[in-house]
């Protein structure tokens, strides 16, 4: 967690202190540092040095309107999923040219809209999304730009859930059908086929399967171009890991470095390079902030229940995923800590943060649930009617709310009562 450390026994962000926060704007409370994303951003600028590479932040992973802003203004591109999300990057500033559009599920809808903004790149994930992308940019009197997305069949060796080039994921288009789909998005009308693709899984946390992928793919464009096709760029997703737990993922400039090498050696070092990255930008660069509400101590099981629950923090109930808590401002340390359950208030026994952590909570302590960062907010949901938590944005000692708390009322806003 860079610019995350304790000092004179209380916990900092760059140089606010959390503590400060939490009093301020209230608990549960996202705070990310900008400085720790731009760091994160620049390691794979650095990797693409001298390069024609282009990110593309996969906003999914944040999709706070001023988190958009500050990598727009870095100068990268989108991933996106869907119209939402064209309409945020939009809102936020991105150059539409620099947007490529992912997702297995593209409504009619969402492709008028992202032909409209004038997007970089459709990246296509099924014969039959071709036909109709090709037929709604035809009526427009337009050829949508696209890239295919193939699945390279390599396992990413990560959580089943957020592992998706295995043959058995629904994501892209099969390695051994990719040449005859390339021969036939080429004589479709409506498209101009530009690139190829493809991702993996998500929190990978070694080379391998990154460098297997690639091998995989340019032998696809060996292929496809020896067929007469020229594609303009190579986009090889997103899907580097972060440390929650102990991981080691390389970072994103010395994997660049590996992956480079082997583009050289195969002769597509001078082509477009684009990458997707989400989590790698952002994990690490939020904490949530949380404040104990009650101790239950128990025979089996001690629990610490928290005002934070798994509708601000959905990765532990969905993925049984790992996140780092410790406190704001710790205590002297306790050799005998018994270990506590770190659970919500939402009525579910899978409403749990951390499980058997060693802590030495008293009721009103503050906690920091750390690398919540990635798909946290952007998971988030109004389960129990509860409130989706404020975020801050902290810049050296300058503290930006960039999301207020949402109100109550604006949780039914949308309802109505039968007459
Ligand atoms: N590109 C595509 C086409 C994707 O599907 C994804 C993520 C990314 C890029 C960005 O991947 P990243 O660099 O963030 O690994 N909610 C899960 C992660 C789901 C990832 C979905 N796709 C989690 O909390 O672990």
């Amino acid at each position: 967690h860079p610019h995350l450390a304790y000092r004179d026994g209380r916990l900092w962000l760059e140089a606010v202190a959390l503590d400060t926060l939490a009093e301020r704007f209230g608990t549960p409370l996202f705070v990310y540092s900008k400085a720790a994303m731009l760091e994160a951003l620049s390691a794979y600028q650095r990797g693409l040095e001298g390069r024609d590479g282009l990110i593309c932040y996969a906003m999914k992973a944040n999709s706070t309107l001023a988190v958009l802003q500050l990598f727009a203004r870095a100068g990268c591109g989108f991933d996106i999923v869907s119209g939402g999300e064209l309409q945020r990057a939009l809102a936020a500033g991105a150059d539409p040219a620099k947007i490529i559009f992912s997702g297995v599920g593209k409504t009619r809808a969402e492709m008028n809209a992202a032909l409209d903004a004038g997007i970089g790149c459709f990246n296509v994930e099924s014969e039959a999304e071709l036909e109709v992308l090709s037929a709604v940019a035809l009526a427009r009197g337009q050829r949508a730009p696209v890239s295919l997305r193939v699945n390279p069949n390599v396992d990413a060796k990560t959580h089943p859930y957020i592992s998706t080039g295995l043959k058995s994921n629904k994501f892209g288009i099969a390695h051994e059908r990719a040449v005859r789909v390339y021969r036939h998005a080429a004589g479709l009308p409506g498209l101009r086929v530009i690139g190829i693709d493809c991702h993996i899984g998500s929190q990978i946390t070694d080379s391998t399967p990154y460098l297997d992928a690639l091998e995989r793919v340019l032998d696809l464009v060996d292929a496809i171009e020896a067929e007469g096709l020229r594609l303009e760029h190579l986009d090889f997703g997103g899907g580097l890991g972060i440390d929650y737990h102990g991981e080691t993922p390389p970072a994103a400039d010395a994997l660049w470095r590996l992956l480079l090498e082997r583009l050289d050696a195969r002769g597509y070092g001078n082509r477009r390079l684009l990458v997707e990255p989400g989590r790698s930008l952002v994990g690490n660069a939020g904490v949530c902030l949380t404040e104990v509400l009650y101790l239950k101590p128990g025979d089996e099981k001690n629990f610490c229940i928290v005002d934070a629950a798994m509708n601000d923090l959905p990765r532990p109930a969905m993925y049984e995923a790992y996140h780092e808590i410790v406190p704001l401002r710790p205590g002297a340390a306790r050799s005998d800590a018994p270990l506590w359950d770190v659970v919500g208030p939402v009525c579910e026994s899978g409403d749990w943060l951390g499980r058997d952590r060693a802590l030495d909570p008293a009721v009103g302590d503050r906690l920091a649930v750390l690398s919540a960062g990635a798909y946290c907010m952007s998971m988030a949901s109004n389960y129990n009617t509860r409130p989706r938590a404020a975020e801050v944005l902290v810049d050296g000692a300058a503290v930006h709310l960039i999301r207020q708390r949402e109100r109550l009322p604006d949780l039914w806003k949308h309802e109505m009562l039968l007459d």
